[in-house]
């Protein structure tokens, strides 16, 4: 009989950086990317963490290696991505997944250190990222990055202002690099996830379920039961749409801002008065 052909994978051969993939919605994107063929290197500030998952990967006959990174210091970030266009002679693919949640707070109580590590993350790393990544697409002519926005970008909850203001910025500057960057055929794109449990939702709902004076099981399910397909996320669904973005079925998809999220557009609950 004759040999099969092989089926190529959709990014075979790609250079793919996934920030925040140490643990949960990052650890799952750079999980589908090297299933689907890219040799992925995982940054996160958790390097021995990372260096684990990463070692997770490469007994799957994955791709993948991991580095200390963190997304808000401009020299790390600069040489990181300098060291790895020496290295790897290209970055094919970047996915902002690193993110900060906030202390859930009224805007009248948040203080400006609390605001500032918030946009400090998650929004000025992802911005830092998307800059030296983005540089070298450009001068290379192709290249695509997804950042990991939120439906909290573009419907605002209750109490976590500062998350919200720096996801509406992740937004806002995604759709202008992906007008800066067409021109060099580079792609930006976002993914905005609804409710997935990671650490990050844990410490949400707990810190949400003691405001409202409920049960956390009762907040975890309140979340459920408001999302239109009547359950909380999976790291995998995200993870799914962030490859699509990457591959080439969506070449001709830049600015995008894709909602995944069991069609919740966003939480509009107004809390009571505070005590
Ligand atoms: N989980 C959700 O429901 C949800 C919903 C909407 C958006 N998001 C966004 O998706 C992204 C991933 O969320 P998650 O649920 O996986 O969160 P998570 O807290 O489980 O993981 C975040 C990762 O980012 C890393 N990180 C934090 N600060 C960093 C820094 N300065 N430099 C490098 N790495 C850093 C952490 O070490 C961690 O590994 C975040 O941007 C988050 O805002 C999550």
């Amino acid at each position: 009989m004759a040999d099969e052909p092989q089926k190529s994978a959709p990014l075979d051969g790609q250079i793919a950086v996934v920030t925040g993939a140490a643990q949960g919605l990052g650890r799952a994107i750079a999980e589908r990317l090297a299933n689907d063929g890219a040799a992925v290197v995982l940054a996160d500030l958790q390097l021995e963490k990372t260096g684990v998952e990463a070692e997770h990967l490469r007994q799957q006959g994955l791709d993948a290696t991991a580095a200390g990174l963190d997304v808000s210091n401009n020299a790390a970030v600069e040489d990181f991505f300098e060291r790895l266009a020496v290295e790897r002679k290209r970055v094919d693919i970047l996915v902002n997944s690193a993110g900060v949640g906030q202390k859930v707070k009224a805007v009248v109580e948040l203080s400006q250190e609390e605001w500032d590590r918030v946009l400090r993350v998650t929004l000025t790393g992802t911005f830092l990222c998307c800059r030296s990544a983005g540089a070298i697409m450009e001068r290379q002519e192709s290249g695509s990055i997804v950042n990991l926005a939120s439906i909290n970008g573009e419907n605002p909850a209750a109490l976590v202002a500062a998350y919200n203001a720096a996801k509406a910025g992740v937004i806002s500057l995604t759709r202008t690099l992906a007008v800066e960057l067409a021109a060099y055929g580079v792609r930006v794109n976002a993914v905005s996830p609804g409710p997935v449990y990671t650490d990050f939702n844990k410490s949400n709902m707990l810190q949400r379920s003691l405001s409202l004076g409920i049960s956390e099981e009762e907040m975890i399910e309140r979340v459920r039961a408001a999302v239109p397909l009547g359950k909380w996320g999976e790291p995998t669904d995200i993870a799914a749409a962030v490859a699509f973005l990457c591959s080439p079925d969506a070449s001709w998809i830049t600015g995008e801002i894709l909602r995944v999220s069991g069609g919740m557009e966003g939480v509009s609950a107004a809390p009571p008065k505070r005590s």
